[in-house]
């Protein structure tokens, strides 16, 4: 089975200036073994429960499948409504793992909407292109209380309703905490429903059935998914340091960031990854963008996280990156054998001229992906900008399994180093009770009124 790789030569200072050396890693052996014990002992416990899911989820695994090909027989599409990491996860693992142009496929037999934002017109856009009785609507929220979500479900449920009367629960399905005001409309209702387990906050779900129901219902092997994360578990168990890889990526955005690397680029060398990019910004930005440690002490802490493609970026960002600030670690993603090939062919306009592109003739699109991509990671390099790059093999369920749990490990390893909780997201929390206030929901009366206070000073709106 083929595994993930970490290339950290780049973050090394016999590579790039300002990066580490080997006596440092050195000295941090005893502080980064004390960080993995302490995972060892929180895992799988409170709000890392996440941790354990390649293990405990043998039942819902099979009731997943059940349903996904009950459903498979019966919609032409599949609409997931949720925001955070009710959307992000099943995006990026679906756009690894399916074709980049799913939805327009002849052979797809249900179509995949990922509905996030609320804006009106992705709303009407949506209905334009779906056919509400054939379609199936997955409802993910693990408080049953963010509004964007409430509200896409209160305005598709009213839609089913009055078109299907009789039928409309067999349209929703809900992916929920167990206990909330959308699993007691579930119950209420009779919509079939989907537990996500206590200890898994929303960007840490993709392997419950928040992610694991839309992939299996799209088609992918998610047994596959959870065998990839067991084995990224394995992989980054041990105390060394040299030999665990997320503690070793963690260890050294940790470090990095204190000596001003604030910036946490993600830069996937295949488009396949280019929403992998936009589940790691949540989970690095939510995780570990904290006011607070664990003390209490008010640190403003976080890694600005930044989304890149390449080659795309390397004609849009990389002038900042390669000349710009000294401010980013740069992760590269890329893999080793594509699923689709192509040679670039000799084909001159005329038989005289010899193409200024004659020395790509021969090559591959892949290889030359390939040759770009390294060829970025040498400039910045060379111009003293860290980075490293995660290799995989091939692009496969396995694959996608282990680059999810491993960059979530160096999530949850990266918050024990800094002293933070990677599990909560206060800020987030605060701007959800400020939408409640807004909206008149009973109990924030008083919150309401602050902000209204604070609201609309004309004497700056021009
Ligand atoms: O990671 C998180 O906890 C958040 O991004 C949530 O996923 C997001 O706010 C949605 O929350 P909920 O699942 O409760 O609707």
């Amino acid at each position: 089975m083929p595994n993930i790789r970490l290339d950290y030569s780049n973050m090394m200072n016999s590579r790039t200036k300002g990066g580490f050396y080997e006596a440092f890693l050195d000295a941090q052996t005893g502080r980064a073994a004390q960080a993995m014990r302490t995972w060892r002992e929180i895992r799988g416990q409170g709000m890392a429960g996440w941790a354990e899911l390649p293990y405990n989820q043998d039942v819902v695994v099979g009731e997943i499948e059940q349903y996904a090909a009950d459903v498979r027989g019966r919609f032409n599409a599949l609409v997931v409504f949720g925001i955070g990491g009710s959307s992000l996860g099943p995006l990026a693992v679906h756009q690894a793992l399916n074709h980049l142009h799913y939805n327009e496929l002849a052979s797809t037999k249900v179509r995949f909407y990922v509905e996030d934002n609320i804006d009106p017109e992705r709303m009407a856009a949506l209905l334009d292109v779906i056919d509400p009785e054939t379609t199936l609507f997955n409802v993910v929220s693990k408080s049953g209380e963010t509004p964007e979500t409430l509200s896409q479900f209160m305005i598709i449920r009213d839609i089913l309703r009055r078109r299907m009367p009789e039928t409309h629960q067999e349209h929703i399905v809900c992916t929920c905490g167990e206990k909330g005001s959308l699993a007691d409309c579930a119950r209420a209702a009779g919509y079939r429903m989907f537990i996500i387990p206590e200890g898994v906050g929303g960007r840490f779900s993709q392997l419950c059935p928040v992610g694991l129901l839309p992939a299996a219902i799209c088609g992918i092997d998610i047994r596959e998914l959870l065998r990839g994360a067991a084995r990224a578990d394995a992989w980054c168990l041990g105390e060394d340091l040299r030999q665990n890889p997320a503690l070793l990526a963690a260890l050294m955005q940790t470090e990095a960031t204190r000596q001003g690397r604030t910036v946490s680029v993600m830069m996937p060398y295949a488009d396949r990854l280019r929403m992998t990019a936009d589940w790691y910004a949540q989970l690095w930005a939510e995780s570990l963008g904290k006011l607070h440690d664990n003390n209490g002490k008010t640190v403003r802490t976080g890694q600005t996280p930044v989304k890149a493609l390449g080659v795309t970026d390397q004609h849009s960002l990389l002038q900042l990156y390669v000349e710009g600030p000294l401010d980013k670690v740069i992760i590269f993603l890329t893999v080793e054998e594509h699923s689709a090939e192509f040679e670039i062919p000799h084909n001159p306009c005329s038989a005289e001229t010899e193409e200024t592109g004659s020395y790509l003739v021969g090559h591959t699109l892949g290889g030359l992906l390939k040759a770009e991509c390294r060829a970025t990671a040498y400039a910045l390099a060379q111009s003293g900008q860290l980075n490293m790059t995660v290799t995989l093999p091939v692009l496969s369920a396995f694959t996608m399994g282990q680059l999810l749990y491993f960059f979530e490990l160096q999530t949850a390893l990266a918050g024990i180093l800094q002293n933070i909780d990677p599990f909560n997201q206060p800020g987030v929390e605060q701007s959800k009770r400020a939408t409640f206030a807004l909206l008149g929901r009973p109990g924030y009366d008083g919150l309401r009124q602050e902000i209204l206070s604070t609201q609309d000073d004309e004497k700056y709106i021009i």
